[in-house]
């Protein structure tokens, strides 16, 4: 979808993390792993992890207020969450965070895309936008993976960490930087296998008798999400690049979902685009899942590797399977 007259401004960026955070070396006290093992394989050297007393929404609240308080406003239109961790399996989550936002009886809905879901929940956030439904959407990306590991997986224990971060979109013209370019996204249900969490849907509901069967834990195929995930983001990438008129070569920052260092650069070579232009945030978060994208585009501006002016490509992957990407030019928008 290409929108000509009334484009999607990115206007505002927010994040939160939980204050703790879980070092290699401190899963390594627990599993049967090594920080050597998760640095080289992953690229991760720790993982923030939220206090039992804290859900998605809570999380979903504070990187919500700070995007709106980046913005410089104290209100949205609509409220577009991307989560794979909801508060409760009904209703959904966004309503509440709206609530709490003290946002109105506004449009409040989820978006369950997994890893993907943030670009999903911004392309949904452009056509209300686009179709005049809104003239702000606070978009958000919140998960609380800690809640579905299995404490015994190393393979997913190493990977996965909690957090939120959310950007404002507003109503404006197809020049102003920050308009959202070209997007695409994609998805192959075939796929559903390789990441999933098995018991407590309509599929497999869990039943407290057959409970010794049930598998509530999230499970993935790490192997063949790897070389689907790069594959994918790179294919998606160089289309919104050409879509957007620009050369692969001449993209400045290539902000991807932070899956795995490895993964990241591997996006990176098939594009040949030098690796420095891919920043990194994995290793000090790990992967946040429907907080990746946002999170990690905060803490490249902060570090001043991704600035006014870059032409920016985001793009993800994630269980469904599902994966895109969108082009924007980056605005001046400081993350709060
Ligand atoms: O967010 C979107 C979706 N997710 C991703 O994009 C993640 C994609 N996948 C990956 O990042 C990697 O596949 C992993 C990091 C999950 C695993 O790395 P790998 O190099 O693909 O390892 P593997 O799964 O092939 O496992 C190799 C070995 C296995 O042992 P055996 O069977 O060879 O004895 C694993 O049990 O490494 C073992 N292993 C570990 N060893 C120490 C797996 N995790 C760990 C660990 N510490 N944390």
């Amino acid at each position: 979808m290409t929108v000509k007259t009334r484009a999607s401004i990115l206007a505002g960026l927010g994040t939160w993390l939980p204050d703790r955070f879980v070092t290699n070396d401190e899963l390594g006290r627990e599993l049967d792993t090594s920080d050597e093992w998760i640095r080289s394989r992953t690229g991760i050297g720790r993982r923030h992890v939220a206090d039992p007393g804290t859900a998605t929404s809570d999380m979903a609240v504070e990187a919500g207020a700070r995007a709106l308080k980046s913005a410089g406003q104290d209100r949205a239109d609509a409220v577009v969450l991307a989560t794979t961790t909801p508060d409760r399996i009904c209703p959904a989550t966004a309503p509440l965070v709206a609530a709490r936002l003290g946002l109105g009886p506004v449009p409040a809905f989820d978006v369950s895309a997994v890893c993907t879901g943030f670009l999903y929940a911004l392309v949904t956030a452009r056509g209300l936008i686009a179709t005049a439904t809104a003239d702000s959407v606070l978009v958000i990306g919140s998960d609380t993976y800690s809640r579905i590991l299995d404490p015994r997986d190393r393979s997913t224990r190493a990977i996965f960490g909690d957090g939120a971060g959310a950007v404002l979109l507003r109503a404006g013209g197809p020049e102003e930087p920050g308009a959202l370019g070209p997007a695409v996204l994609a998805s192959d249900g075939n796929g559903e296998e390789l990441i999933s969490v098995r018991t407590g849907g309509s599929r497999e509901p869990f039943r407290a008798e057959s409970a010794a069967d049930a598998d509530p834990y999230f499970r993935m195929n790490g192997k063949a999400v790897f070389r689907n995930a790069v594959e994918r983001m790179a294919q998606s990438s160089r289309q919104v690049a050409e879509e957007a008129g620009w050369t692969v070569d001449s993209i400045d920052r290539l902000i991807a979902h932070q899956a795995n260092l490895r993964i990241l650069y591997g996006v990176a070579d098939q594009l040949k685009l030098g690796r420095d232009r891919c920043p990194v945030h994995l290793d000090r978060v790990g992967n946040t899942a429907a907080a990746s994208l946002p999170l990690a585009l905060a803490d490249a501006v902060t570090g001043r590797r991704l600035r006014p002016g870059h032409r920016t490509v985001l793009t993800a992957f994630g269980g469904g399977l599902t994966w895109g990407a969108a082009a924007l030019v980056w605005p001046d928008v400081q993350p709060a």
